[in-house]
């Protein structure tokens, strides 16, 4: 059984390589961040601006939320409308940094990630996964790159969709969403003991590739 664990904080990569990973060896990825991104989109739906573990807890058992693939890419289903593009605005991550540090949302999210990966190989990214979702997983990575090579990365992306953004903005966003991921109460952003760990900053995608799969065939 091949379970793989990335872990990192934003724009560190890690769904570039998961995503080619899973690929390579044919196995299904589940890109975690984009349900708690869809988490925040379901509490913008119903006018929920302040995230607490009550006004969370209204929606967040019953929240009809899918994870669907089509021809290998996964399409987040929420209220049965795609909202796969919706929940890459910017102003979505930052709501979803929040949203997550919440108990009832990470106990819901976390039973949902297990139960699609449920029996299959799979590859997982996100921030606890190597620590919390599937500590058992057969290979962890940890994949980070300095703040500022993240929000380059960032900047050029948004940029390329068309969406309007300030690059220091985007910056001090980062920094402070590494802040809430790392020091949230509950299953925070941190590197899994049995993790390999591995700064991009100064590596191509290719080399990145090379790297995790050298170590995957090991
Ligand atoms: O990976 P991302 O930027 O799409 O994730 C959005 C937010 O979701 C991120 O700031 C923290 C949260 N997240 C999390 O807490 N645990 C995960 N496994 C994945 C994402």
């Amino acid at each position: 059984m091949i379970n793989i664990a990335i872990d990192g904080p934003s724009g560190s990569g890690k769904s570039t390589i998961a995503r080619f990973l899973a690929q390579k060896l044919n196995i299904l990825y589940l890109d975690t961040g984009a349900m708690y991104r869809a988490c925040a989109l379901k509490a913008l739906k119903l006018g929920i601006t302040e995230y607490t573990d009550e006004s969370v807890s209204s929606f967040i058992n019953d929240i009809d939320l899918k994870i669907e693939y089509v021809d290998g890419v996964q399409k987040t289903i929420l209220d049965g409308e795609d909202v796969s593009s919706k929940i890459r605005e910017n102003a979505v991550s930052m709501m979803a940094s929040n949203i997550s540090a919440l108990k009832p949302v990470r106990l819901k999210m976390v039973d949902m990630q297990r139960e699609v990966a449920k029996g299959l190989d799979c590859i997982m990214d996100g921030r606890d996964i190597g620590t919390h979702v599937l500590p058992n997983a057969s290979h962890k990575f940890y994949i980070t790159a300095s703040s500022k090579v993240r929000a380059e990365r960032r900047y050029k992306e948004l940029i390329e969709r068309g969406q309007n953004v300030d690059f220091d903005t985007l910056l001090a966003e980062i920094e402070q969403r590494d802040y809430n991921d790392s020091n949230r109460e509950f299953a925070p952003l941190r590197q899994a003991d049995d993790a390999i760990y591995l700064d991009t900053s100064d590596m191509s995608i290719e080399e990145v590739l090379n790297f995790v799969l050298e170590r995957i065939k090991g």
